[in-house]
């Protein structure tokens, strides 16, 4: 794909979603074996939104679509392209970008599946981007949405990874733009994305799957094993998640000859509010220019970055024109970081 060095990309709207029905850590403690005190203690989170029955993944993503294309003055017949990152996905096949498009009712323009997990938002944003570049598409929808809690171990057998994870979703319009004024004008400058399968199974959802020994992609033994709840080694996640984030940081603003003190506001993906402790005290970053808000929301895996976009422009933390820089660490191992201006 060749690029276009006179397009350039910027995020032109930011819309976001999540279900009403909020459980506290205090709902958590009558299900698993689980305190407020522990879960505040190791991870920050105070509460997180639980979807009802009747909702997919694409309903959670279609609603923050919605709001993402208004906040750009756009009408949705503007999008030429639907990039959807999640893990959760409505059904494992088609994407979950299919089953959204149909409910904007854009019959007929591409809609890609993207996985990558707690990186899936800048993964998407890094192939946005491209795409603009090359000039074949002008406003592509990027959407990071997530339902966790039809997927979670409630037992006191899953607390160590259920207590973590949120539904939502949020939304971007990435679109072409002419940067006259660098030091101004909104757009996306730099985003670099890794990678090590040599770590996949420390944090992964086993079923189903082709990977077992098994002639069925549904093995019989699953549920008995619990293969369909993700499975985590907590700790290896968490050293190398701060390692590659303050890794890919500061390359990615580095190799833009910018300097970390010159970001306006970073914003994490929102895993453990002491990793991102941990890497700001790594970088020196001071602490009222990071905005988490997993104490709100929990872990919405993809969604995490644009929720917390939406959430600091209503904070009046994130203005046009501010250089903001972002970093994700998840399953795969898979990590990610964007530099862009806003
Ligand atoms: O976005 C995807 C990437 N995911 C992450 O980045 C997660 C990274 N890892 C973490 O955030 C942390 O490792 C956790 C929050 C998952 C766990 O914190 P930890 O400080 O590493 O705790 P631990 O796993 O070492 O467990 C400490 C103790 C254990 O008890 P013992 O063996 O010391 O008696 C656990 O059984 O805490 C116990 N424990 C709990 N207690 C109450 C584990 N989960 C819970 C719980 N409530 N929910």
């Amino acid at each position: 794909m060749g690029v276009n060095p006179n397009i350039s990309s910027r995020i032109s709207g930011v819309g976001a979603f999540v279900p009403e029905k909020i459980m506290t850590n205090h709902d958590l403690e009558k299900m698993m074996d689980t305190s407020d005190e522990w879960i505040v203690q190791r991870t920050g989170i105070n509460q997180r939104h639980w979807v009802e029955q009747n909702v997919s993944t694409s309903d959670l993503g279609f609603k923050a679509s919605l709001d993402a294309i208004a906040d750009a003055g756009l009408k949705k017949e503007d999008i030429d392209m639907i990039i959807f990152a999640t893990l959760s996905p409505d059904h494992d096949f088609p994407g979950s970008a299919c089953f959204l498009q149909d409910k904007l009712g854009l019959s007929g323009i591409a809609a890609l599946d993207i996985r990558q997990q707690c990186s899936g938002f800048i993964y998407g944003l890094s192939i946005a981007d491209k795409f603009i570049q090359s000039g074949s598409h002008k406003n592509i929808l990027l959407v990071g949405g997530e339902i966790h809690s039809k997927g979670l171990d409630k037992t006191p057998n899953g607390r160590a990874v259920s207590v973590l994870f949120g539904d939502g979703a949020g939304a971007v319009i990435v679109s072409a733009t002419e940067v006259k004024d660098a030091s101004k004008d909104g757009h996306i400058i730099a985003t670099n994305l890794h990678a090590d399968g040599a770590f996949a199974k420390e944090l992964w959802l086993p079923g189903p799957g082709t990977g077992f020994d098994d002639p069925e992609r549904v093995p019989k033994t699953m549920i008995q094993e619990g293969w369909h709840y993700p499975q985590m080694n907590g700790k290896t996640v968490f050293v190398h998640a701060v390692k590659r984030m303050c890794e890919t940081l500061v390359h990615t603003c580095t190799s833009s000859g910018v300097k970390l003190e010159d970001v306006d506001l970073f914003l994490f993906h929102q895993a453990n509010l002491r990793i991102n402790d941990k890497v700001g005290e790594m970088l020196q970053i001071p602490a009222d220019k990071v905005f988490n808000t997993i104490q709100n929301y929990g872990n919405t895996t993809a969604a995490t970055i644009p929720l917390g976009m939406r959430d600091a422009i209503k904070a009046g933390k994130l203005k046009r024109g501010m250089l903001v820089a972002s970093a994700a660490f998840g399953s795969g191992f898979t990590w990610a970081s964007g530099l862009w201006r806003y």
